[in-house]
């Protein structure tokens, strides 16, 4: 028993996690995991030991990396449908409960900017950014949540972005809704702490994704721009965001929450 804090036991660790695979036997639902960051997270998870329920509007692609996770060793389920609506989120965690009887981790990864500049937004791009970046997140913790209280354990994880304290160019609407999904998971994180349940955010800069990777070869001045308030000089390998969403998500980062890690190769230092 540490000395200074009596009131807690010693963390102990799942009996069936091994350092090689910290998420055996744990079951992961993550969002917008048809492509890019959500895919990679899926496949890091999959690599980890989890079994997992995957989500995005994209059936087809989805389908696609479903195959691609199964391949790297995991069960896996699908959900296709748009998670900023209650009732798919509702219907995603009911699906992973069905076939897999828990839910210990959700990656709230279904996001992805409409980048523009404020006054160049029309309304339904405005609500698009905010359904997309908000809605969702809030839908699936209040999805997940009820059965994460009752297993008394929980992890989730929200992809946010670092934009929100660098004031990014083109990223104000963007950063109102991703500031929101900050927020709600502090608040969370403060509500479900004597539960077992941890609530973070993994906040990127630019992330090297095929969509960057495009939009680099079409305009390379714009990304040049987003990434020279990098000290690395460089967007961040895919990967280099999904090993820090897996350490969060696992029984290892048992005192960590209400915190907003960036993986930004040092564009905002706090
Ligand atoms: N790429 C970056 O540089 C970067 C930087 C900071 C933060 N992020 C965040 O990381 C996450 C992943 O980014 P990415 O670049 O891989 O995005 P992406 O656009 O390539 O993929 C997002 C996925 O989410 C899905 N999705 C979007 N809205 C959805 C909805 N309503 N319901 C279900 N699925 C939905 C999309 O279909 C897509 O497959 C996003 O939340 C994004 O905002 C990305």
């Amino acid at each position: 028993m540490n000395p200074t804090n009596t009131s807690n036991p010693e963390p102990q660790e799942a009996p069936w996690a091994t350092q090689a695979q910290p998420h055996r036997g744990r079951v992961a639902v993550v969002t917008g995991a048809a492509r890019g960051i959500g895919l990679e997270i899926a496949l890091r998870l999959a690599r980890d030991g989890a079994r997992l329920a995957l989500a995005d509007t994209d059936g087809e692609q989805l389908a696609a990396a479903a195959q691609a996770v199964r391949q790297a060793g995991a069960e896996v389920i699908t959900q296709v449908g748009d998670l900023s609506l209650e009732a798919t989120a509702n219907e995603l965690m009911a699906a992973a409960l069905a076939a897999f009887g828990r839910i210990d981790i959700l990656v709230n990864n279904a996001g992805g900017g409409v980048i523009l500049p404020f006054l160049a937004h029309t309304p339904e791009t405005l609500k698009r950014t905010i359904d997309r970046n908000l809605w969702t997140v809030l839908w699936c913790c209040r999805a997940a949540l009820p059965v994460m209280q009752a297993q008394r354990y929980g992890r989730i994880v929200t992809l946010g972005a670092d934009s929100v304290y660098s004031g990014l160019w083109d990223h104000a609407a963007y950063n109102a809704a991703k500031g929101g999904a900050h927020a709600l998971a502090t608040g969370l994180a403060r509500e479900f702490a004597r539960d077992g349940i941890t609530v973070n955010t993994v906040a990127p800069c630019a992330v090297s994704t095929p969509q960057l990777v495009e939009l680099g070869q079409k305009d390379p001045a714009l990304v040049d721009k987003f990434l020279s308030i990098i000290p690395m000089g460089r967007a961040a390998d895919m990967a280099e965001v999904a090993s820090m969403v897996s350490y969060v998500a696992s029984e290892q980062a048992s005192f960590v929450t209400g915190q907003v890690i960036s993986v930004n190769g040092g564009s905002t230092m706090r």
